[in-house]
């Protein structure tokens, strides 16, 4: 099959479209360029690598658009795949030109092997680091590498754990709140899909890590996203008609949890004490 806007051997049919490499990057650039004009995001952004495929292509893509960015990894101390994921963001940002940061998991006290819930305590704690990083480093915004296929999956679990209360997050942008110490969060990456980011990275011959995290292998969530792609390949589309209706729905909800401000960090919390500062205690 040829290229619709040129000669080339397309690589890509997407929503009835084909495209060639060539044409396909620009098509991703287009899509990250969306979000980025639509929220006229202007300004540092501290870019959240984790090693793997998305949010390497995240970093390229805004690279490329010329954004002003700061590049950090947060090393969760998980054996070897928290080494190989740190040197694959290194070995990224090198080739870009950036200083990669490193936070520290353990310098917080933190060690995700003692913990009965991992997952559970490393999500609390890459949120708040990522935000803390952002903040002391004078960043306008985080920018994470969450993709069309991660927003739909995670809102489709929510709903299926009847967890209306944590509606939050399916949106491209969340707003900052400089009197609680939160930084804006952007998804530039929110209406491409995994497969997508996967051709990007592979056309633009960027280094990831592809081992999956230890404590992830089992997490219901990989099996929500096959099905979801199983129906996407059935009816093109729909998942990105889901992430319009969780955007609104997430719009409509509202949230309803009062902020306060961490007695112990200064940051913010919705009790006295935020989530982070109690794992610490523990
Ligand atoms: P996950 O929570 O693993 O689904 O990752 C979602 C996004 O969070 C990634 O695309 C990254 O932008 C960010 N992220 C995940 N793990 C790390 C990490 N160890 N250090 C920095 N950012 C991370
Ligand atoms: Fe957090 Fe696996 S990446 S527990
Ligand atoms: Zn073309
Ligand atoms: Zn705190």
């Amino acid at each position: 099959m040829k290229c619709e806007y040129c000669e080339k051997e397309a690589v890509e049919n997407i929503y009835g479209r084909y495209y060639c490499e060539n044409h396909f990057v620009k098509y991703f650039l287009g899509k990250v360029r969306s979000i980025i004009d639509k929220f006229g995001i202007n300004g540092r952004i501290a870019v959240a690598l984790s090693g793997g495929k998305d949010s390497s292509a995240c970093f390229h893509s805004l690279h490329k658009l010329k954004l002003d960015l700061l590049p950090f990894y947060i090393n969760l101390g998980i054996e070897s795949y928290s080494e190989i994921c740190q040197k694959k963001a290194e070995e990224l940002c090198n080739s870009l030109g950036y200083r990669l940061h490193i936070i520290d998991i353990n310098e917080y006290g933190i060690n995700l092997a003692d913990e009965k819930k991992p997952c559970s305590v490393c999500g609390t704690a890459k949120r708040y680091l990522m935000n803390k990083f952002a903040y002391e480093n004078n960043c306008k915004y985080v920018a994470t590498g969450h993709n069309l296929s991660d927003v739909v999956t995670f809102a489709l679990n929510n709903f299926m754990n009847a967890n209306l209360m944590n509606f939050r997050g399916n949106r491209p942008y969340l707003e900052g709140k400089e009197e609680y110490k939160m930084v804006a969060k952007i998804k530039p990456l929110y209406w491409l899909k995994d497969k997508e980011c996967m051709l990007y990275v592979y056309i633009n011959r960027l280094r990831y890590a592809e081992e999956e995290c230890p404590h992830a292998i089992s997490a219901p969530t990989i099996q929500i996203k096959e099905w979801i792609h199983e129906m996407e390949g059935k009816k093109p589309g729909i998942m990105l008609n889901m992430a319009k209706s969780f955007w609104r729905l997430e719009e409509m909800i509202g949230s309803k949890a009062k902020l306060n401000i961490c007695r112990k960090c200064g940051y913010a919390s919705y009790s006295k004490i935020c989530k982070f500062c109690k794992i610490r205690k523990r």
